[in-house]
């Protein structure tokens, strides 16, 4: 239970930064519905239920720093791609899966959890600038740009240990001076 890059143990119930994380998601980590995101792949071996951890501790670490609407950020972030198929080589719903599939996620959200105004933005237009529906919320700009940051590490780090290395040292650098 850690995030892509990131040293802290998402579990220990000894770290205040992982206890006050969880503390936002707990209820979520134990509905069926989000866990089954763990039997579908996101990107290469990074499952969805890894990708979407991924994007709420990042998305929570920013949110803190610029003082949003944490909770709403980091329950939307869990969220935001809550669709339950391989999007590879299913489509159940008619469309482009680029539009489609925060459509499924928002859809699915509901049958979770109450889902908040913010909550609603952040999965909806999680996908921009290469979706149509443009966030209107703080929350939602960071949680698109934390997605795509995300699934860049997740690629990088399996890519290559070169990679890992060299090309994410400034992302790594610019992250821990920024959220310390
Ligand atoms: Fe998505
Ligand atoms: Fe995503």
């Amino acid at each position: 239970m850690k995030a892509v890059l990131s040293n802290v143990n998402l579990i220990n119930r000894q770290d205040e930064l992982a206890n006050e994380f969880y503390s936002h998601i707990d209820d979520l980590m134990e509905h069926p519905l989000v866990l089954k995101m763990d039997d579908y792949s996101q990107h290469l071996n990074t499952s969805r239920l890894q990708h979407s951890l991924n994007v709420a501790y990042y998305s929570f670490l920013f949110a803190r720093k610029l003082k949003l609407n944490v909770r709403d950020a980091v329950r939307g972030a869990l969220l935001h791609d809550l669709f339950l198929y391989e999007w590879r080589t299913e489509q159940p719903v008619e469309g482009n899966h680029v539009l489609v599939h925060p459509i499924q996620a928002l859809q699915n959200a509901r049958k979770v959890t109450e889902v908040t105004w913010v909550m609603e933005d952040v999965i909806a237009s999680h996908m921009w600038p290469v979706g149509n529906v443009k966030p209107k919320t703080s929350e939602g700009w960071l949680i698109q740009m934390m997605d795509k940051l995300c699934a860049v590490m997740e690629i990088g780090v399996q890519s290559s240990k070169k990679v890992e290395r060299y090309n994410f040292a400034p992302i790594l650098l610019g992250l821990l001076f920024y959220i310390n």
